[in-house]
């Protein structure tokens, strides 16, 4: 049973989430524990923005041995989420391939066997007001344990908040920065957004520099990290690192990949105006997160640059892990797979 009901709401969620019944085992040891610039980790393992809906689930989450660990993107100014159905399974065939991306996907049933399970996620990410999500963070912050590091995700609510697409950036990354946050992440590719534009900026090499130099200018040692997309064409992925690579302190990829979502007859099968794109993730992405991570790392090597890499994507089993490891992340994530196996990590820790 996932922690987060796919049938209720996200208010629900929230209130009476995360789902989780059995015992919290000790960690008696660790397999391999990690270093991330001056945090020393128990382990190279997290869960990204996203299934960490507010303390609570992060509370659980740390608990079960993830030591990295993103609060949900959040704005600056109060957002619902869309209308629910928010999660639902789809049918991946055999594997997407490259030439399917962003073209059609058919909703399926929830997989029997976990490593299969790919679903899209559509929230439209939907926050909390400022003075609310600052509170839940500070108590998030007090559940930590030694060996583990709590981010904070931002995004940008140009227009609505008053200001524009990077004064926002910089005034929610100061935000979450007076909350106690460590490290600031900024989400440049949420696609379940319908306007506002805050979902493609990691497509943009010089708006993301500019950006990023900007929140780092404001938050000064603070790491600052963004969350990029998938790039069809890695020449697109090299242009971005090169000009974020002066001023940023790590890169997070992937976010989910667009595509559009219907039932068998055809139709859009999330309710709501905008809504028929929606963000794929699970075990389909894992292809894409790890020539994503590959290239990041070589990038690393060969231009000498040197931001931290998090790994996220398709890890929906313990040796997954591993490959995202082996690829070049400092920390690799799980989304999706922890949301239906929260014990991933213990699973882990304890495969030798
Ligand atoms: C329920 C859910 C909510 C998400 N919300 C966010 C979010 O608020 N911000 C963000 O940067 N990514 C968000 N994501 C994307 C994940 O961080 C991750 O990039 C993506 O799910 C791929 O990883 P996975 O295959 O392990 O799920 C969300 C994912 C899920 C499953």
């Amino acid at each position: 049973m996932p922690t987060y009901d796919v049938t209720k709401s996200t208010e629900w969620n929230m209130e009476n989430g995360p789902l989780f019944e059995g015992d919290i085992p000790i960690r008696s040891s660790f397999r391999k524990r990690a270093r991330l610039w001056d945090f020393e980790l128990n382990s190279p393992l997290g869960v990204p923005a996203g299934p960490l809906f507010n303390s609570d689930f992060i509370k659980l989450y740390a608990d079960l041995g993830f030591d990295v660990l993103v609060y949900k993107t959040v704005r600056s100014v109060a957002r619902k989420a869309h209308p629910n159905p928010n999660i639902v399974f789809v049918d991946p065939g055999a594997g997407i391939t490259k030439d399917r991306l962003g073209s059609d996907i058919v909703v399926g049933k929830e997989p029997s066997d976990l490593s299969k399970i790919t679903i899209t996620n559509s929230f439209g990410m939907n926050s909390l007001g400022a003075e609310d999500w600052q509170k839940d963070f500070d108590l998030a912050q007090s559940y930590m344990g030694d060996g583990q590091l709590l981010m904070m995700s931002v995004t940008s609510t140009p227009g609505e908040s008053g200001r524009d697409m990077k004064e926002d950036f910089v005034y929610t990354a100061a935000l979450a920065k007076d909350a106690g946050a460590k490290v600031v992440e900024l989400n440049f590719s949420c696609p379940n957004v319908k306007a506002g534009g805050e979902g493609s900026i990691y497509t943009d090499p010089d708006f993301s520099a500019e950006i990023v130099a900007a929140v780092k200018k404001e938050l000064g040692a603070t790491p600052v990290v963004i969350k990029v997309g998938y790039y069809k064409d890695l020449a697109d992925l090299d242009a971005v690192a090169a000009a974020v690579a002066p001023f940023v302190d790590g890169i997070s990829a992937i976010n989910t990949i667009t595509m559009l979502v219907r039932n068998g007859d055809g139709s859009q099968a999330l309710p709501g105006e905008g809504r028929l794109g929606s963000g794929l993730c699970g075990a389909a992405l894992k292809p894409y997160a790890l020539e994503t991570v590959g290239r990041l790392a070589e990038l690393k090597r060969t231009m000498k640059y040197d931001y931290e890499i998090f790994g996220v994507g398709g890890v929906v089993r313990p040796e997954d892990f591993d490959d995202l490891l082996e690829a070049g992340a400092t920390v690799a994530m799980t989304g999706t797979g922890a949301m239906w196996n929260p014990m991933l990590a213990l699973q882990w820790n304890e495969a030798v």
